[in-house]
C-alpha cells in the first residue's frame, strides 16, 4: 500500500512558537520565555527564519536516530518541527540540486554545543549523501578527522569538558551528484598558552593525558616518559581526571582515527615524539649563575631532562643548551650575543614549547588535509562548516588579546550575516516582485572598522607599537589607542580625555572598552603586545631546524641560516586579520546557514535553564537583532500551494478541492476571510504576511474549522461504524440460526442413528444365534460321526488285537512246544550224563526258588486291609493254585479279624444283628439288600419323650426293643390300620396309635412262627401257639417298612428268652389262622394297580391276595 503523504507544517503542535519571527509581542522577555518553554518540553531547536537556535540539553535526546534522519530527509524546511537536521537537509539539497555552495556558521559561547552541532551536521550529510565503497571511505576519513583534531586541539575547561581551543572551518567537497569527494580544514588561533599554563580547574590539551594513560609501557619507554602526571610541570594536576572521560580508551580511538585518516606509522610516532618533547621541556629548570660583569646568567639545573629531549629529537645537546642561555640579535650584518637571565630562559623555554605545539597542530591539520583532499580536478560543490568561538565576555576585565581577536571575528561574522540576510531578503523581494521598503537595522561595519582599519584600527595600532623601536609596553599601546580612537563612538577609555568616561569607575585605567554589536566588552591591555609579537628567539628556531628529527626540522623553516630573513615575522594580530579576511571572502561566495548555540546553564547540567545567562547570550549573539532584520519586511512567507493546502478548509470555494491555480485560490481565500490588504502581499510564488498576528488568526480559524471537521468526520464515522456493527450483527444472527438448526438436525440424526444401531444389533443378535444353533448342530453331528467312527475303529482295533493276540499265543505255543521238544531232545541226549538223582535235585531247587519268589512277590502285591476289598493278585503258577486260594482265604480271615477287633461292644451288637439278618434273609428275601444300608434303630417312636404315650410307657416296665408304627391288616377285608408295635424282652404288644391304648399283648413264648414272602414287600404274619390266650383272634398280619429289622430282633429276642429258634418261613404262599379258618396269603408279583405300594385284598374265605409291584 502506498504510504499516504501527510502534509504537515511547522505550525502543527507547536510548543510556544517554533519560529521566533512569529513571536508576538517581540521583546527580550517573550523571546526567553519562548526558548524556556520549548526547552522544558525537550524542544531544543527554534528557528529565526532560516537560522536555527540550539539550546544545549546537556543530555542525550532521542532525536538523532536513523529514523529521525529519514523523517527530515527531503522534507521542506518548515514542514516539521525545528531541527538541526532540517537545516542540514536544506543546505545539502540546495547544494546538490541548485548548485549553490553552502556554509554553515555555528557560533555560541564555550560549552554551548557548537562542536556537537558541527558533528551532527556532518553525520546527517554523511547519512543522506551517496553510498558506495569509495564514497564511504571518504566519509569515514572526514568524520575521523574530528577525534584527531579534538585530541590535539581540545581541552577540559571550567566551562566545557571538551572545549575546542581553536577555531575550525571545514570545507566538504561534493561532486555534481552530491557524493562527497574530500575536504579542506582551516584552523584559527590555537590557544597555545594552554601548553605551558592552565587556569585553575582546567587541563592541558587532551593528547598529553591520553598519551600518558593509554600508551603501552614499551611506547612510554621509547618516548622516555613515565606514566605519572605529577612528573610533568606542564600538566595541571588538580583536574587531571575528568569524570566520564576515559583517556586511555580515547588514546586508542585517536590512534585508530589517525590510521583511518591515513597517517603512516612513522608519522604517528614522530607526532608522539614531539608531544613527548613538549611535555619534557616543561621539566627543564634554570638556576642563576653570577658572571664577571655582575649580571646573572641562567644555567640548566639538571641536564638529564635536556639530554633525553635531545635524544628524542636528535638535537645536539650543546646547541640547545646554548640556545637557552644566549640570545643572538642580528642587525645589519652584525651579530650581537647577549646572555639570558633566568626569567628570560623560562620565557624562551615556554615560547619554544608553545611554538612547537602550535606548529605541530598546524602540521597535523595540513597532514589531514593532504589525506582528505579531493582526488579529482572536476568542479566541486562545497559545504563549509565553521565551528568558532562565539563572543567571549569575561567579567572583571579578564578579557585579553584572545577575546579581542575572537570578538573581532564574531563582529565580522555578524556583518556577513547582516549583509547576506538582507541581501537574500532583498533578492527574494525582487524575485517575488514585491516592493522593497527600507529596513532599519544596526549595521556593525563601524565596529569592524574600529578594529581592522589599516591606518587607525586597533590592530594596526598594536602592530605599529610592536614594530616601533624603543621601549614598547602595553601601556604605551593603550596611550596610543587613547589618542587615535578617542572619538570613536564604540571605543571607551578612562584616558581618552573624553569627559564621558573620566569618572566611570567601571572602567579601570589599564583597560579599554569596545561597544560590540552584542554588548560592551572591557579589555585588559596587559599582554597585548607580547601576545601579538609571539616572539621566539632565533637561536631556538635555529636549534630546532638543526634537529635530526624530520618533523621538528620541517616545523621551523625560518631556522635555516640560508634563508635568514631579517624581517620580522607577521604579528599574531595581522595573521589573524588576514585569515579572517580570507574566511569572510570565502563565506561571502556561499549561501549561509546559521546555527546559534546557547548554553542554558553554567553547571553543565540537564533541565536547568538560567534565564539571566541565556539573556546575556541572546544579547551578545544579537538574536533579537536577527529577528528584527528577518521581520523587517514581512514576517512570514509561504508558497501558494502549501498555504492553500493548509487553509483551504476556511473557505467554501476552496474546500474540499480547488481546481484553479493555487495563487487565485489563496486570493479568494484571503478575500473571503476579509484580511486587511495591508497585511499581506502576493509575490510570484509566495504569499507574504506582514504581521505574525495575521498568521495566528489564520491558524486559530483553521483550528476551529478543524474541530468542526473532526466532528463531521466523527459523525460520519460513527454512523458508518453503527451500520457496520448492525450489518455484522445481522450476519452473525444468520450464522447463529444456521448453527442452531444444524445442531438440532445433528441431534435428530444422532438419535435416528442410535435407534438404527439398536435395531441392527437385535437383528444381528438373532442372526448370530441362528447361526450358532446351526453350528452347534453341525458340531454335534460331527461329534456323533467321530464317536461312531471311534467305536468302529475301536471294534476294528479290538478285532485286530484279538487276532494278533491269538497269533502271538500260537507263536508262543509253538515256541514253548519247540522248547519242550528241544528240552526233551536235549534231556534224552544228555540223560546219560546226569546222575540218577541230579534231575530231582534241580527240580527241588527250582521249585524252592519259585516258591520263594512267589512269596516275596506276594508280599509286595498284598491288597488293602478293607474286608470288602475283593482284589487279589493273579496266580503266577498253575501248580500253586490251591496254595494261592488258601492264602487268599487266610488273608481275608485275618483282615476280617483285624477289622472286628476294632469294634466297640455296641458296634459288635449292631453287626451281630446285621449278621443275624444276613443269615436269615440273604438270598431269600428280595427286600433284604435294601435293608443292609439302613441302621437298625429299634425305638423309632420315642415313647419316653412323647407325652401322648405316657400312659403306654407307664404300663410297660420292661426294656423296649422295638417301638414302631406298623399297618395291621384287617383279617376280614384286608384293609390296614395303624398300630404301635412294641417288642419287649418277653412280650409283643400292639397299641392304638392315637391313644396309646394297648390292644393286644402276646408273650413271646406264644409266638411260633413268622411268615413272609420272598419278594420286595413288607408284609409278614406272626403265627401264635394254638390254644394260647393270644391266639383266640387268630394270627396277626402286618406290613412294615422295617420288616427285616423287626423279624431279626424278634428272632434274637425269642432265642435269648426261650432258647428256641423262632421259625421264619419265607414263601410266596402261606397259611394263617384267622379264628377258626385257615386263610392262604398269596403274593402276586407284577400288579401295577396302586403304583409302587403293595395292596392287600381278601378274595374269599380261603384267600388273601397281596399284589406286590
Ligand atoms: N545536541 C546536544 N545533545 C546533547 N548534548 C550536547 C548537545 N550539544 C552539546 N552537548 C553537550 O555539551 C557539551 C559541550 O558541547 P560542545 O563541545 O559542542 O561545546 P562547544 O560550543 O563546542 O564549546 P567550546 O567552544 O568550548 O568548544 C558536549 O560535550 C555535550 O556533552
Ligand atoms: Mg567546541
Amino acid at each position: 500500500m502506498a504510504k499516504m503523504e501527510v502534509k504537515s507544517s511547522l505550525l502543527d503542535n507547536m510548543i510556544g512558537v517554533g519560529d521566533m519571527v512569529l513571536l508576538e509581542p517581540l521583546n527580550e522577555e517573550t523571546f526567553i520565555d519562548n526558548l524556556k518553554k520549548r526547552f522544558d518540553h525537550n524542544e531544543i531547536y527554534t528557528y529565526i527564519g532560516s537560522v536555527v537556535i540550539s539550546v544545549n540539553p546537556y543530555r542525550s535526546l532521542p532525536i538523532y536516530s536513523p529514523e529521525k534522519v529519514e523523517d527530515y530527509r527531503n522534507r521542506n524546511f518548515y514542514e516539521l518541527s525545528p531541527h538541526i537536521f532540517a537545516l542540514s537537509d536544506e543546505a545539502y539539497r540546495s547544494l546538490r540540486d541548485q548548485d549553490k555552495d553552502q556554509c554553515i556558521l555555528i557560533t555560541g559561547e564555550s560549552g554551548a554545543g557548537k562542536t556537537e552541532a558541527s558533528k551532527l551536521v556532518m553525520s546527517y550529510v554523511a547519512a543522506v549523501c551517496g553510498k558506495g565503497a569509495e564514497v564511504n571511505e571518504v566519509k569515514e576519513q572526514l568524520l575521523q578527522s574530528n577525534p584527531v583534531l579534538e585530541a590535539f586541539g581540545n581541552a577540559k575547561t571550567v566551562r566545557n569538558d571538551n572545549s575546542s581551543r581553536f577555531g575550525k572551518y571545514m570545507d566538504i567537497e561534493f561532486d555534481f551528484k552530491g557524493d562527497p569527494l574530500g575536504g579542506v580544514i582551516s584552523n584559527y588561533l590555537l590557544e597555545k598558552s594552554r601548553v605551558v599554563k592552565q587556569p585553575r580547574g582546567e587541563r592541558n590539551f587532551h593528547v598529553f593525558y591520553q598519551l600518558l594513560s593509554g600508551a603501552s609501557e614499551e611506547l612510554l619507554h621509547k618516548l622516555k616518559l613515565e606514566r605519572d602526571f605529577s612528573r610533568y610541570n606542564y600538566l595541571s594536576l588538580d583536574s587531571a581526571k575528568v569524570n566520564g572521560v576515559d583517556d586511555a580508551a580515547n588514546f586508542r580511538t585517536v590512534r585508530n582515527a589517525m590510521q583511518i585518516v591515513g597517517f603512516m606509522d612513522h608519522e604517528t610516532e614522530a607526532v608522539l615524539e614531539v608531544v613527548a618533547a613538549v611535555l619534557k621541556l616543561g621539566n627543564i629548570e634554570f638556576k642563576p649563575e653570577s658572571r664577571m660583569n655582575g649580571l646573572d646568567e641562567s644555567k640548566i639545573k639538571d641536564k638529564n631532562e635536556l639530554k633525553e629531549i635531545c635524544e628524542l629529537t636528535s638535537i645536539d645537546q650543546l646547541v640547545l643548551e646554548r640556545a637557552f642561555s644566549f640570545r643572538t640579535v642580528e642587525a645589519k650584518q652584525e651579530k650581537v650575543s647577549t646572555t639570558l637571565n633566568v626569567a628570560q630562559a623560562y620565557y624562551a623555554r615556554d615560547a619554544l614549547a608553545k611554538n612547537l605545539y602550535s606548529r605541530l597542530f598546524s602540521w597535523l591539520v595540513n597532514r589531514i588535509n593532504e589525506s582528505i583532499k579531493a582526488q579529482t580536478k572536476v568542479r566541486k560543490k562545497v559545504m563549509g562548516v565553521l565551528d568558532i568561538y562565539g563572543f567571549e565576555i569575561f567579567e572583571n576585565a579578564d578579557n585579553s588579546f584572545e577575546q579581542f581577536i575572537i570578538n573581532y571575528c564574531n563582529e565580522k561574522l555578524q556583518q556577513i550575516f547582516i549583509e547576506l540576510t538582507l541581501k537574500e531578503e532583498q533578492e527574494e523581494y525582487i524575485r517575488e516582485d514585491i516592493e522593497w521598503t527600507h529596513i532599519d537595522y544596526f549595521n556593525n561595519a563601524i565596529i569592524c572598522d574600529l578594529i581592522e582599519n589599516n591606518t587607525n584600527g586597533i590592530l594596526a595600532m598594536l602592530d605599529e607599537e610592536c614594530l616601533r623601536p624603543g621601549t614598547v609596553t602595553d601601556d604605551t599601546f593603550l596611550e596610543k589607542l587613547n589618542q587615535v580612537c578617542a572619538t570613536h563612538q564604540h571605543f571607551e577609555s578612562r584616558m581618552s580625555k573624553c569627559s564621558r568616561f573620566l569618572n566611570d569607575t567601571t572602567l579601570p585605567h589599564s583597560c579599554f572598552r569596545i561597544q560590540h554589536y552584542a554588548g560592551k566588552v572591557l579589555y585588559q591591555v596587559e599582554g597585548f603586545v607580547d601576545k601579538n609579537n609571539d616572539l621566539l628567539y632565533r637561536d631556538l628556531s635555529q636549534a630546532m631546524w638543526k634537529a635530526g628529527h624530520g618533523l621538528i626540522k620541517s616545523l621551523f623553516p625560518e631556522g635555516n641560516p640560508a634563508k635568514v630573513n631579517l624581517k620580522r615575522p607577521p604579528t599574531a594580530g595581522s595573521q589573524f586579520k588576514a585569515s579572517v579576511a580570507t574566511l569572510m571572502k570565502n563565506l561571502q561566495t556561499k549561501n549561509p546557514n546559521y546555527i546559534r548555540c546557547i548554553k542554558p546553564n553554567d553547571k553543565k547540567a540537564a533541565h536547568i535553564f538560567n534565564e539571566s545567562l541565556v539573556c546575556h547570550q541572546i544579547r551578545y549573539l544579537g538574536l533579537l537583532e536577527n529577528v528584527r532584520v528577518r521581520r523587517a519586511g514581512y514576517a512570514f512567507r509561504q508558497a501558494y500551494e502549501p498555504c492553500l493546502e493548509r487553509y483551504k478548509m476556511l473557505c467554501k470555494q476552496t474546500w474540499p478541492h480547488w481546481k484553479g491555480p493555487a495563487r487565485s485560490g489563496v486570493e479568494i481565500l484571503f478575500n473571503e476571510l476579509e484580511i486587511p490588504t495591508e497585511e499581506y502581499s502576493f509575490g510570484r510564488s509566495k504569499i507574504f504576511i506582514r504581521n505574525p498576528r495575521t498568521l495566528f488568526q489564520l491558524e486559530d480559524l483553521r483550528k476551529q474549522r478543524l474541530e468542526d471537521l473532526a466532528t463531521l468526520i466523527q459523525k460520519i464515522y460513527r454512523g458508518w461504524k453503527c451500520r457496520t456493527h448492525f450489518l455484522l450483527m445481522k450476519k452473525s444472527q444468520v450464522v447463529i440460526a444456521a448453527w442452531c438448526r444444524r445442531y438440532a438436525q445433528q441431534k435428530r440424526y444422532q438419535q435416528i442413528k442410535s435407534s438404527a444401531l439398536v435395531v441392527q444389533s437385535y437383528i444381528r443378535g438373532w442372526k448370530a444365534r441362528k447361526l450358532l444353533r446351526e453350528l452347534k448342530h453341525q458340531k454335534r453331528c460331527k461329534e456323533a460321526v467321530t464317536t461312531i467312527a471311534a467305536y468302529w475303529h475301536g471294534t476294528q482295533a479290538r478285532r485286530e488285537l484279538k487276532r494278533l493276540k491269538e497269533e502271538a499265543r500260537r507263536k508262543h505255543a509253538v515256541a514253548v512246544i519247540w522248547a519242550y521238544w528241544l528240552g526233551l531232545k536235549v534231556r534224552r541226549e544228555y540223560r546219560k550224563f546226569f546222575r540218577a538223582n541230579a534231575g530231582k535235585k534241580i527240580y527241588e531247587f527250582t521249585l524252592q526258588r519259585i516258591v520263594q519268589k512267589y512269596f516275596l512277590e506276594m508280599k509286595n502285591k498284598m491288597p488293602s486291609l478293607s474286608p470288602i476289598d475283593k482284589n487279589w493278585p493273579s496266580r503266577p503258577y498253575l501248580f500253586l493254585d490251591s496254595t494261592h486260594k488258601e492264602l487268599k482265604r487266610i488273608f481275608h480271615l485275618w483282615r476280617c479279624k483285624k477289622y472286628r477287633d476294632q469294634f466297640t461292644d455296641q458296634q459288635k451288637l449292631i453287626y451281630e444283628e446285621k449278621l443275624e439278618a444276613s443269615e436269615l434273609f440273604k438270598d431269600k428275601k428280595a427286600l433284604y439288600p435294601s435293608s443292609v444300608g439302613q441302621p437298625f434303630q429299634g425305638a423309632y417312636l420315642e415313647i419316653n419323650k412323647n407325652p401322648k404315650y405316657k400312659k403306654l410307657k407307664d404300663a410297660i416296665e420292661e426294656k423296649i426293643i422295638i417301638a414302631e408304627v406298623v399297618n395291621k391288616i384287617n383279617r376280614a377285608n384286608g384293609k390296614s390300620t395303624s398300630r404301635i408295635f412294641l417288642l419287649t424282652n418277653n412280650n409283643l404288644l400292639l397299641a392304638d396309635q392315637k391313644s396309646g391304648q394297648i390292644k393286644s399283648e402276646v408273650p413271646l413264648v406264644d409266638v411260633t412262627k413268622v411268615s413272609m414272602s420272598s419278594q420286595n414287600d413288607g408284609f409278614f404274619a406272626v403265627h401264635l401257639k394254638e390254644g394260647s390266650e393270644a391266639a383266640s383272634k387268630g394270627d396277626f398280619l402286618f406290613s412294615s417298612d422295617h420288616l427285616i429289622e423287626m423279624a431279626t430282633k424278634l428272632y434274637r429276642t425269642t432265642l435269648s428268652q426261650t432258647n428256641q429258634k423262632l421259625n421264619i418261613e419265607i414263601s410266596d404262599e402261606f397259611l394263617v389262622q384267622f379264628r377258626q379258618d385257615k386263610v392262604c396269603v398269596k403274593f402276586i408279583q407284577g400288579s401295577q394297580k396302586n403304583g409302587s405300594v403293595p395292596t392287600c385284598k381278601r378274595k374269599n374265605n380261603r384267600l388273601l391276595e397281596v399284589a406286590v409291584p
